[in-house]
């Protein structure tokens, strides 16, 4: 018995941002965004919200694996972005899709949030408690960036994408592994409603995204090697052994250094980044959506998923296609 992908799908916004855009609104160059991050243009909302653009990925994603919302018995959606506190996006995503016999909820571990979920839909289907799941990470990050803080709001980009997977009697996912460092949670933030009542005066802060990139830098392109080799070492293969790493699309020199680190040759590391930038928890399915409908995904490949991000949280999988 083991955990398949069995469909794929996503959404993006309609709007293209171009780095050059970017230029009307803070002091920055399309040459400084593409050598630093390798970054061209990101997809950003005028209207689409993190529950529309999760519905149509999972609606995307059923049609691939030939299935009906109403077979869905787990619907996980992976956002640090909701419209809502109460009710969770997942159940806003459910009603919109009609997958009425599935329960429903958020889980919110930043750019690792996909692969967490990913992670947590394994563990009910291998305990025998549900047959398949539904898992989408989506972001409107647009909502909580600092569009006048060159440093961060040129990273960022919106979408969405979603798996379906199965218990199958195929070759699925292999192994995983996940991490947390809370103690480092101060070099990635952004505040959510504060403390508001009739019994304090106020304090209110920016509710933006706060960044110490170089910190960002150096943890990811030094924990996430390390957790790709547990993971490959708990399944027994070697990095070579991997036909295609599908990283969390942070930034192209963070999969460069990545990559480096692992001995492995660039050609094992597709990425989109250029077109959609930062998508956090959505980075990873858009990436394998794109790479599923592009035909490169053939039966029996092995695959490497990593994600990383605020928290500080990282983890890996490794999964036969
Ligand atoms: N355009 C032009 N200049 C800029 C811009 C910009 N958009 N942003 C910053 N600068 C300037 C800075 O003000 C600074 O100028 P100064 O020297 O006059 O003070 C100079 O460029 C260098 O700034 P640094 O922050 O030191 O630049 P660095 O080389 O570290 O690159 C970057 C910044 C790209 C953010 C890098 O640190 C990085 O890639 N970090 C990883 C962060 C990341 O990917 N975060 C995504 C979210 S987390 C995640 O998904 C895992």
């Amino acid at each position: 018995m083991s955990v398949k992908i069995i469909g794929t799908g996503s959404a993006l916004p309609e709007k293209i941002v171009t780095n050059d855009d970017l230029t009307q609104l803070v002091d920055t160059s399309d040459e400084w965004i593409k050598e630093r991050t390798g970054i061209g243009s990101r997809r950003i909302s005028t209207g689409e919200t993190v529950v529309s653009l999760a519905a149509q990925a999972c609606e995307k994603a059923l049609e691939n694996a030939g299935r009906e919302a109403a077979q869905v018995q787990l619907l996980l959606v992976a956002t640090c972005t909701p419209e809502m506190g109460i009710p969770c996006a997942a159940c806003q995503v459910q009603s919109l899709l009609g997958a009425a016999n599935a329960v429903a909820f958020d889980l919110n571990a930043a750019c690792a949030g996909f692969l967490f979920a990913l992670n947590t839909a394994y563990a009910y289907i291998e305990a025998g408690i549900y047959e398949n799941a539904l898992i989408v990470g989506s972001e409107v990050l647009s909502k909580i960036v600092d569009w006048t803080d060159r440093g961060t709001c040129v990273l960022f980009g919106d979408g969405a994408g979603a798996v379906l997977v199965e218990r199958s009697e195929q070759p699925g996912i292999l192994g995983f592994v996940q991490h947390s460092d809370g103690t480092k949670g101060e070099v990635l933030k952004c505040d959510s409603r504060q403390l508001k009542n009739p019994y304090i005066s106020l304090t209110f802060d920016s509710p933006f995204v706060k960044m110490d990139g170089r910190e960002v830098f150096a943890f990811a392109v030094r924990q996430v090697p390390s957790c790709i080799q547990e993971v490959l070492q708990q399944t027994q293969l070697d990095a070579g052994d991997v036909d295609l790493y599908v990283l969390h699309q942070a930034n192209r020199r963070i999969v460069e250094g990545i990559a480096k680190r692992l001995g492995v040759e660039m050609d094992k590391f597709p990425m989109n980044l250029d077109r959609v930038g930062n998508m956090s928890s959505a980075a990873i399915p858009v990436l394998l959506d794109e790479l599923n409908r592009e035909g490169r995904l053939q039966e029996g490949m092995t695959l490497v998923l990593s994600g990383f991000g605020a928290g500080l949280t990282y983890g890996a999988c490794v999964l036969r296609w």
